[in-house]
């Protein structure tokens, strides 16, 4: 396989990928996300999702989770919009995400909180039926369905972005984590390029990866966001930033270097030990602002 040199995202070509705020801009302007997961064990994870696109610029944000976990997650994310679905007491019905109008959202995001005792594969059939030119952004349980639903990929018109961890790629690839972390650029490069989407391998030293074959690798980060709740919080940026602007890769350069940025001045502030997920939200904010 020929591996064109991948490229460092730094500080100039972050600043770059984001999208210009515009004076008269709305709330429409900005884009509208829908986030499709929780279940009565992961309640937090799309909370953080919609928390981080909040903190980024999103316009809005619909958050779609069983109804069972409605009545606490709407009391603590005030900021969103609620589709709550009609659920098993643990996890979403698919059934519910059939009466879902998918037309005023720009980008869906399928997969924080989600578990994996659902029928995720009957979700993605519905998406992948329903959605048009929207972009998905598919992470953490939504990986594992996706896995059975690669060859479809090719054929949808919108774009795809996948944004797995080591496991989650092991998973989606059949091999091994060893094989993934000992060869990271060559199977990122042929997972984007056979399957034509975006893919994020997240890690100490994310990469991108694009369906032309196009790799960067984030020289950023450090061990603070080795917390429940980081990549939540980094599918939540890159979802606010296709919301405002469209272009999958600068919204993954922009969200990936951001998320690490966060990590490492909060750490040098404190520690690594403390920084939490949503300390990184709330530093968004003031990095967005340099
Ligand atoms: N150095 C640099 N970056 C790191 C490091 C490190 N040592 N540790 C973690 N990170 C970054 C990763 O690159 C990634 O962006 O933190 C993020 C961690 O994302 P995930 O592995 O998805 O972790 P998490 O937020 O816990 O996922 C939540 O998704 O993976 C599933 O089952 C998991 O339900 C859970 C949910
Ligand atoms: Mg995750």
């Amino acid at each position: 396989l020929q591996l064109k040199l991948p490229k460092l995202i730094d500080s100039e070509t972050a600043k770059e990928s984001l999208p210009k705020r515009k004076k008269h801009g709305h709330k429409g302007t900005f884009g509208h996300c829908l986030v499709i997961g929780g279940s009565k064990y992961y309640v937090g994870a799309p909370v953080y999702t919609a928390k981080a696109a909040f903190h980024s610029g999103i316009g809005l944000v619909t958050l779609a989770i069983p109804e069972t976990i409605y009545s606490h997650v709407a009391g603590t994310c005030h900021e969103s919009l609620f589709f709550p679905l009609s659920d098993t007491g643990e996890f979403i019905d698919p059934k519910a995400l059939e009466t879902i109008d998918y037309s005023k959202y720009k980008t869906i995001v399928f997969g924080p909180g989600l578990g994996r005792e659902c029928d995720g594969n009957a979700m993605l059939e519905t998406l992948l039926k329903k959605l048009t030119t929207q972009t998905i952004i598919v992470d953490a349980d939504g990986l594992y369905f996706l896995k059975n639903h690669l060859n479809q990929l090719r054929h949808y018109e919108g774009n795809i972005i996948a944004t797995p961890h080591p496991g989650e790629m092991a998973t989606l690839t059949g091999k091994s984590v060893a094989e993934i972390e000992s060869a990271r650029l060559e199977i990122a490069k042929h997972f984007a390029t056979e399957y034509q989407i975006y893919l994020v391998l997240k890690g100490h030293r994310t990469i991108l990866a694009t369906p032309e074959g196009k790799l960067w690798i984030n020289p950023h980060g450090n061990d603070a966001l080795g917390k429940g709740g980081s990549g939540d919080v980094l599918t939540g940026l890159i979802a606010s930033l296709v919301s405002q602007q469209s272009d999958p890769l600068k919204a993954m350069i922009a969200a990936s270097y951001y998320h690490a940025i966060a990590a490492e001045e909060l750490g040098k502030k404190s520690s690594n030990y403390g920084v939490t997920p949503m300390d990184i939200i709330q530093y968004i904010p003031v990095l967005f602002g340099r």
